[in-house]
């Protein structure tokens, strides 16, 4: 596949020192654009400056959500080489979300290309301190102007970078959750499996509510019995009780997250007998009376692997494992960041280099 064409700024952004990056406040010199319109399909890929969009105040996407997006990161490595990590899971799951909302899907090797002649074009925004990277953004938006309800007959697809930190103001620290049965995330057949923007706007008014009772984020229960584990709306939620770890099963209303997988692929692997299977809050809760709930954490993209330290419901504050990460936990952390940074060997293909051409390099 040739090259995009690329218009680059005149000018160039100072970049952040990685000590005080926190998560998506910053982005880099250069975005990726490509539109849809009937008749033409996908067309137009192009790499500009970054800069604002101008749309039509009645573009569908800002009256009906139609909008979906990904996220991804890629890794400065102690050797000095940039790898993306699980690309091609990510543009194939970006795609699933574009069926699920009525957006044409695109190809999956254009938006690998996109992920690395932007990343490429942008290598010296990639930070290196461990616990750093370039995050990526690919979205889709519906962008027809009309206020009807149907799918946009036209949409942009476009791809943003921003050197991140830790997600949580905890960083590897335990967080705080709390188990909600008083508001929703998602239902079965709604869009909960989808990365659809609707289902953070859905997620906003609990997260608020959690943060001003002192936890960092919500832990979803099931929309219809309000009572086993979803997710947590920025990570999966894994547990180990006694020498079971368990997941919720991808029974349609929690997204498939690629650290999820690679969690569950390494721990599989290791010999560990793992479940996704449901699981109650009234089960952990009686765990963690009992003493077998050993360690609790989540997992994502921006999260990585985070342990929970403390989970609330209703009237009931546990802390887990003393509030301190566990020793599983730990394990997938360190595995995890080892195939991303490149300093351990990585037999399932994950992390791959981008490369950058003399010219990019210069
Ligand atoms: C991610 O982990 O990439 C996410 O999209 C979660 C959050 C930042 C919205």
């Amino acid at each position: 596949m040739s090259e995009f064409p690329v218009t680059r700024t005149n000018r160039p952004a100072r970049r952040p020192a990685d000590d005080a990056l926190r998560f998506g406040t910053v982005f880099t010199d250069h975005m990726f654009l490509m539109d849809f319109h009937p008749g033409e399909g996908w067309h137009d890929a192009r790499i500009v400056p970054y800069d604002n969009f101008s749309l039509d105040p009645a573009t569908c996407v800002l009256h009906y959500a139609q909008a979906v997006f990904d996220g991804l990161k890629a890794f400065r490595g102690a050797d000095g080489v940039i790898r993306l990590f699980r690309p091609a899971d990510h543009a194939a799951r970006l795609n699933r979300s574009c069926e699920r909302l009525c957006i044409p899907e695109l190809d999956p090797a254009l938006i690998r290309q996109s992920f690395e002649q932007l990343v490429a074009l942008d290598h010296r925004w990639v930070p290196s301190k461990p616990g750093t990277a370039l995050y990526l953004r690919p979205t889709v938006i519906a962008t027809e102007p009309f206020l009807g309800v149907r799918p946009s007959s036209s949409y942009r697809y476009f791809l943003i970078l921003s050197p991140v930190g830790p997600y949580y103001p905890e960083g590897i620290d335990p967080v705080k959750i709390l188990a909600t049965d008083q508001y929703v995330r998602a239902v079965p057949g709604g869009l909960g499996a989808a990365k659809a923007a609707g289902n953070y706007a859905a997620s906003i008014y609990a997260a608020e509510a959690a943060h001003k009772a002192g936890y960092t984020q919500v832990l979803w229960l099931d929309g219809v019995h309000r009572r086993y584990l979803d997710e947590v709306g920025t990570m999966n939620i894994m547990l180990r009780i006694n020498d079971e770890v368990i997941t919720p099963p991808l029974a349609g209303a929690i997204l498939a997250g690629i650290t999820r997988d690679s969690t569950l692929r390494l721990m599989r692997d290791w010999g560990l007998r793992v479940s996704e299977r449901p699981i109650a809050i009234d089960e952990v809760i009686a765990a963690a009376a009992d003493g077998s709930l050993a360690e609790m954490w989540g997992t994502g993209t921006a999260a990585v692997v985070s342990p929970v330290g403390e989970l609330g419901y209703k009237e009931t504050r546990l802390t887990i494992n003393g509030g301190r990460i566990g020793a599983l936990t730990q394990r997938l952390y360190d595995a995890i960041v080892g195939i991303q940074y490149g300093t351990a060997p990585d037999p399932y293909g994950w992390a791959e280099p981008v490369r950058i051409s003399d010219n990019e390099a210069a």
